[in-house]
């Protein structure tokens, strides 16, 4: 059942080159996004997007591609919050719910909050008979299988999978992305599978870092852009299942608080794919390094050429489109926390405390 893996989070994050593949069959066709279901957002003034957990993360970092692609305002709340908090609901807008199970309580009773108010109530779900899936207007189907380890994975690459393939649609329909551009993004979302393969690859580096991370008492991830939600995905993955108190800061922040708790005890993770951004994330990281924290350096061949000078260690990645490094750099963050739990020897698939699905408040 576990396909050969010692757990289904291993089996699950292994899969993800296929999930991957079979998701974005669904979306694209030839060098367009040709989703499943209809919608148009060239009408919205807005989009707000409402979920909790992992799901929250994968839409703050839509919320970049769908500004910037698309040009289209988003706001990307917590459902507890959001549910509670009497939120202004625009009637020109579209309110858009996140949910792997489709079941979630807080997530399911946000959506009903805002039905009938917003223009329109999108759902990105896992599990199709779900309830967010049935009550909403439109359902985007994710099509990642039954997901059995309570730390998502696989329905995270596929989550951020669809959320592109969404702003990619929506700057067509708002003008914002020609047809040169969209066919690009699509040709680099086709190279997907295969870049999430050999990103697998850097599996046995994250095994050997387990036993330096599994000493920490507390870790520090760092992005900038779409890469400080990873960030929150690497620190959210590793709380749940090794344990460790984890916490995730934007890159810029680091010197508004954070960085006193830099010593030579603090291992800190830095995602920082050479993009537009990258020399601003490294002046961050030699600030780290000044005041002795361990820097382990996520990045690509250009970056770690670039800045790892001076880094405990690197994970290279593949190279790809700034655009669609968070669906790769899931993989690192995923087999870390994985690899810390397994040296710890906690119970990967069952962690305590947690429940797969919460559906209880
Ligand atoms: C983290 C994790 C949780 C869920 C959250 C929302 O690895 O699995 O944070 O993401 O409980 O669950 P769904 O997506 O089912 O609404």
């Amino acid at each position: 059942e576990k396909g050969g893996h010692r757990h289904f989070m291993a089996k699950e994050i292994h899969e993800q080159p296929q999930t991957l593949k079979d998701v974005l069959e669904l979306y694209i066709e030839g060098d367009r996004i040709v989703p499943p279901a209809e919608v148009d957002f060239a009408a919205l003034s807005r989009l707000t997007i409402v979920a909790c957990g992992t799901a929250h993360i994968a839409g703050t970092v839509a919320k970049y591609w769908f500004e910037r692609i698309a040009r289209l305002p988003v706001e990307c709340d917590i459902a507890s919050e959001y549910r509670y908090r009497d939120p202004v609901i625009d009637p020109a807008g579209a309110v858009m719910l996140i949910s792997q199970s489709g079941e979630t309580a807080d997530t399911l009773a946000a959506m009903r909050h805002a039905a009938g108010e917003a223009a329109s109530i999108l759902s990105v779900v896992n599990v199709p008979t779900s309830s967010i899936a049935r009550e909403s207007d439109v359902a985007f189907p994710i099509a990642a299988g039954v997901e059995v380890g309570v730390a998502s994975t696989k329905a995270f690459m596929n989550q951020l999978a669809v959320l592109l393939c969404l702003a990619i649609l929506a700057g067509r329909q708002r003008g914002t992305l020609d047809a040169e551009r969209e066919a690009e993004l699509v040709s680099e979302l086709r190279r997907l599978p295969g870049l999430v393969s050999q990103a697998l690859a850097i599996e046995s580096r994250c095994a050997d870092l387990a036993s330096w991370l599994a000493e920490a008492s507390d870790i520090l991830f760092l992005g900038r852009g779409p890469m400080f939600p990873l960030a929150h995905e690497g620190a959210l993955k590793l709380k749940e299942i090794s344990y460790i108190h984890a916490e995730a800061y934007a890159s810029g922040e680091l010197k508004h608080g954070p960085i006193a708790l830099v010593d030579r005890s603090l291992p800190v993770v830095v995602f920082a794919p050479s993009d537009a951004l990258f020399d601003k994330t490294v002046s961050n990281v030699q600030e780290v390094m000044a005041r002795e924290g361990q820097v382990l350096l996520v990045t690509d061949a250009e970056g770690a050429a670039a800045g790892g000078q001076g880094c405990r260690d690197i994970l290279t990645m593949p190279d790809c489109d700034p655009m669609v490094t968070p669906l790769l750099y899931a993989v690192p963050a995923q087999l870390l926390a994985y690899h810390t739990a397994v040296h710890k020897g906690t119970d990967v698939d069952q962690p305590r405390n947690l429940a797969k699905s919460v559906t209880v408040e």
